[in-house]
């Protein structure tokens, strides 16, 4: 039987990129999106990945979400915690707003995902839990104290996480990718931009299928003893120990 994976903000970037190679590799996939219907609906035309609509910083929501996709496919083996936004400023620029909309969106969804589908994993004795962080969770950036702290944040809990369900069959693991060349890489100015490219060892930005090819390593079967892991995807732009 097919496994089931659930990638959020599936349908665009990095998490269209995990949707399709986990269909190739044999996965039934759903594609959670938040609100670009156009895109949304072309990709489901182009892969025939069904999509589901729902916003993950709402808890309640996701709980609706993920019921509806396993009403149609069946309980969640796989979930990737995808989907995530910037709002750069500098600390001494930044609102509440960019603030909050950051830590909702990139760190609260990975808790209001979670907790509907861990119940469910540790019933069956099997789970694959996959999020996606970021090199500048690992490393800081300027401009960016409240993404950093998001997804240093969701280093901490997959840590956490897979300690409390390592002995249940589940493994939870967070994947850093660098600087992927997706529609974010289109909010930084060209200069800004050049001059992170010239800090890349490996002289260029990472492509999504970079990324994915880590994640179907992460929800393979065969990576059932890897947990609590931090896998960084970045062209040696930042090395951590
Ligand atoms: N170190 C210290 N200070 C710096 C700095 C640096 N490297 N770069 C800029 N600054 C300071 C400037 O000196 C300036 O200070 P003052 O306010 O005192 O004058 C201030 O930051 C503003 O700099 P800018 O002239 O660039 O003005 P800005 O406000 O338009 O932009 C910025 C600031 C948002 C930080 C911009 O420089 C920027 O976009 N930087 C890149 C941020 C980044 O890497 N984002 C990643 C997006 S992709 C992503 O997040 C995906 C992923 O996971 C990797």
């Amino acid at each position: 039987m097919a496994r089931v994976a659930l990638v959020t903000g599936g349908t665009r970037g990095i998490g269209a990129g995990i949707s399709i190679a986990l269909k190739n590799a044999g996965f039934k996939v759903a594609a959670n999106y938040g609100g670009n219907e156009e895109t949304a609906h072309a990709f489901r035309e182009a892969t025939g990945i069904p999509v589901y609509k729902w916003d993950v910083c709402n808890f309640e929501s996701c709980a609706a979400g993920i019921a509806k996709v396993e009403s149609d496919l069946g309980p969640i083996d796989v979930l990737v915690n995808n989907a995530g936004i910037t709002r750069d400023a500098t600390l001494h620029r930044m609102s509440k707003d960019q603030w909050r909309e950051v830590i909702s969106t990139d760190l609260d969804s990975i808790f209001n995902m979670c907790r509907h589908v861990i119940e469910g994993m540790r019933a069956r004795n099997y789970g694959r839990i996959i999020s996606i962080a970021s090199i500048n969770g690992q490393k800081g950036q300027v401009g960016q104290t409240n993404y950093s702290a998001a997804k240093a944040g969701v280093i901490g809990f997959t840590k956490a996480l897979a300690q409390e369900n390592a002995a249940k069959g589940i493994t939870v693991n967070v994947v850093c990718p660098g600087y992927i060349n997706t529609d974010m890489m289109k909010d930084l100015r060209p200069e800004v931009l050049k001059g992170i490219i010239d800090t890349i060892p490996a002289g260029r930005l990472g492509s999504t299928d970079d990324i994915a090819g880590g994640v179907l390593y992460l929800a393979a079967e065969q990576a059932g003893f890897t947990t609590g892991a931090t896998l960084t995807i970045n062209g040696a732009q930042y090395i951590a120990g």
